[in-house]
């Protein structure tokens, strides 16, 4: 699948196995997700471009180097709650927007209810963050939203993927790239990726 990278780590496989135990509690669970999300983000800004500066140390003047472009971290509420805080151990100055998305478990389509961007969305790179990408509705429906506020370049951070939904967002948006830690089997009736982890919110917050 050209639009996905799987990041392949030993940490990141040991890390989906705690977090696919149905024995793991909300508190393992989040402390994990944070782990989990330090890895992809090393991963994701792998080819991100810097721009040289100088920086004295206490002894002279030498070459440094500052990131680009500014890095906007996007979660798609609530899951991708689970994934900011260790996106921004990895990158402090990136600022935060936030888009609340959920999804209709009858018709299995999302409904908005928040979003809230910073002013340079159209000029950074935005990294939109959802650990689950099931029939892909809440992900390419999150896109399109950033792209109606002049967001360009956007990459997608997930943790569980399935065919379904990458192959969703690869014809809605073959412009956004995915990164996953891995990609699932299929979707059961109700929209649940197989062997998946649950319903990731909930197990996040502890609200199953
Ligand atoms: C989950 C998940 C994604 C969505 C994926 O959110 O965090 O946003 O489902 O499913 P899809 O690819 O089929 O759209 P959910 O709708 O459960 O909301 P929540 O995070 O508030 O629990
Ligand atoms: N959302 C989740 O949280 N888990 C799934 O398996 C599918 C959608």
């Amino acid at each position: 699948m050209s639009n996905l990278t799987i990041i392949d780590h030993p940490l990141l496989k040991r890390d989906v196995t705690i977090l696919r135990d149905k024995n793991t509690k909300s508190a393992a669970f989040r402390i994990t997700l944070r782990r989990i999300a330090s890895v992809m983000a090393f991963e994701v800004t792998r080819d991100l471009k810097l721009r040289a500066t100088r920086v004295r140390t206490p002894l002279e003047s030498t070459r440094g180097y500052v990131i680009s472009k500014e890095i906007v971290i996007v979660p798609v509420l609530r899951a991708g709650l689970g994934f900011v805080e260790g996106f921004l151990d990895l990158l402090p100055e990136a600022k935060v927007g936030h888009v609340g998305l959920y999804r209709n478990e009858e018709t299995l389509e999302p409904v908005d209810y928040y979003s809230r961007f910073p002013a340079s969305l159209s000029k950074g790179i935005v990294l939109l963050l959802d650990p689950m990408l099931a029939t892909g509705g809440s992900g390419a429906a999150a896109v399109t939203f950033l792209k109606n506020k002049k967001a360009k370049r956007i990459r997608f951070v997930t943790l569980v993927a399935s065919p379904e939904g990458v192959r969703r967002m690869r014809r809605e948006h073959p412009d956004v790239h995915i990164y996953s830690a891995v990609l699932d089997r299929e979707l059961n009736r109700r929209g649940y990726i197989l062997p998946g982890l649950g319903d990731a919110g909930d197990r996040i917050f502890g609200t199953e």
